[in-house]
């Protein structure tokens, strides 16, 4: 059996895309028990529920990398578009039952990704918290002073926070901007209740 358990080192600290980083090993989890016990409709399942997680973790990841102008951008979609290809090459020989895909799916997810949270992921997530601090110092400097009015025209990185009202946030909820310690807080809520 391949290795699909998130541990500290797959960490990358920032809470929302650990939290769906473990939610990708659990499905792929899933995915191997399903493949060993030749249970088509449980591989179908979670083969296509594997499918829209990662495309929404990596079209997530995307979407923050851009707004941090992230320079290392380019290299890190390139491994995404490589596991979107895989996935998309292997996901129907798989569903008819191809044990051999099955067998080279697991394989490519398993180093895939080791290498990708325990590398690119982290290189990310330290730009991204960087970006944070820079931001939160210039916040600083101007401490006291009215915002200026050029602030309208800030990134929208770097608007209110809905939770917090701190002007250093990340609009990563769909229900609008909300900074990355909010986030962790709801997030940890979330792990909460399961
Ligand atoms: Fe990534």
């Amino acid at each position: 059996m391949r290795h699909f358990r998130w541990s500290e080192e797959n960490e990358v600290f920032l809470a929302q895309i650990d939290a769906e980083h473990r939610d990708l090993f659990r499905i792929a989890d899933r995915l191997q028990q399903a493949v060993a016990g030749n249970a088509a409709v449980a591989v179908k399942e979670h083969l296509h529920t594997l499918i829209a997680h990662a495309e929404e973790h990596f079209s997530h990841e995307e979407w923050l990398m851009q707004s941090v102008r992230y320079s290392a951008y380019g290299w890190h979609l390139q491994q995404h578009n490589t596991a979107r290809r895989r996935l998309k090459l292997l996901a129907p020989l798989v569903e008819s039952g191809e044990s051999e895909a099955a067998e080279l799916l697991l394989e490519f997810l398993e180093g895939w990704l080791r290498d990708h949270t325990t590398v690119t992921d982290r290189m990310m997530a330290a730009h991204v918290r960087n970006y944070e601090r820079a931001n939160a110092t210039s916040a600083l400097e101007r401490w006291g002073t009215p915002l200026p009015a050029e602030t309208e025209n800030l990134p929208r990185t770097i608007r209110f926070c809905d939770a917090c009202d701190d002007h250093t946030s990340h609009e990563i909820r769909a229900g609008g901007p909300v900074c990355l310690r909010c986030v962790e807080r709801s997030v940890s809520a979330d792990l909460d209740r399961d």
